[in-house]
């Protein structure tokens, strides 16, 4: 069981997407607990802001510390659990991250939005997670992506061969798929998946995740065991690149 606690000042956004799909069905299993907070509840003034005017200056609004870090304290078992901060300034997330994620029992994850948060709130934060090298309006969509890619993890939550194959466990891109019909619109499923000859069927599969790989992420070559035979499969494709 992995429990998430989601503090943020837009529910709404979170709510739709742990009742939907693969997350409403791991919660109704029991395999996780998602709990929404809105911190702006935790707010103590009487006109229930959390946001105010930067020191210094500077454009726009920056979230307090106080709602945020009372709502914080406020979860049952948050000194253990690991707190994450989503925001464009964190370390880029990736599969390695969702893995070691997925070992916890409990990550609370805080949802920035506006112009930033006072930086006092890194004095009660583990770790800064960034989903990408572009901006968004808020954190809510990078909790949910890290969310997912972490949940799915959790053993029961998709079938297990399902994240053996996939992209980035291997290193390598997914090799591309195909189910019926056979031929659509003039265009055919590759003869060979067809045919029957599993070894064959794998090897065509190795070639193709490492065709995809070449073309969409070279960047991620260098980080897996190649074999001779990967390295001349490679050669050959930049050979017909010329
Ligand atoms: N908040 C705004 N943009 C973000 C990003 N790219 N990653 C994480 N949090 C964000």
């Amino acid at each position: 069981m992995l429990r998430f606690d989601i503090l943020t000042l837009f529910p709404e956004m979170i709510e739709g997407v742990v009742n939907s799909s693969i997350l409403k069905r791991a919660r109704e299993k029991g395999l996780l607990e998602i709990n929404i907070i809105d911190f702006r509840l935790f707010s103590t003034n009487k006109h229930n802001t959390v946001d105010d005017y930067a020191y210094g200056g500077g454009a726009g609004m920056l979230i307090s510390v106080e709602p945020l870090h009372k709502a914080l304290v406020s979860i049952p078992g948050y000194e253990q659990a690991t707190k994450i901060l989503t925001t464009p300034s964190g370390k880029v997330f990736n599969q390695q991250m969702a893995i070691d994620l997925s070992k916890n029992e409990h990550i609370i994850i805080m949802c920035g939005h506006y112009e930033g948060i006072d930086n006092r709130i890194l004095n009660y934060v583990d770790e800064e997670i960034s989903i990408g090298d572009y901006v968004l309006t808020g954190g809510e969509i990078p909790a949910l992506t890290i969310m997912d890619a972490v949940a799915r993890l959790v053993k029961g939550v998709i079938s297990d061969d399902s994240t053996v194959q996939e992209s980035f466990m291997s290193g390598l891109l997914e090799y591309p798929q195909y189910t019926r019909p056979q031929v659509y619109d003039g265009h055919s499923v590759p003869e060979i998946l067809l045919s029957g000859h599993h070894a064959n069927i794998e090897k065509w599969k190795h070639k193709e995740a490492l065709k995809k790989t070449y073309k969409m992420r070279p960047d991620l070559l260098d980080k897996v065991a190649l074999t001779a035979e990967d390295y001349a499969y490679l050669k050959e494709l930049e050979k017909n690149e010329n």
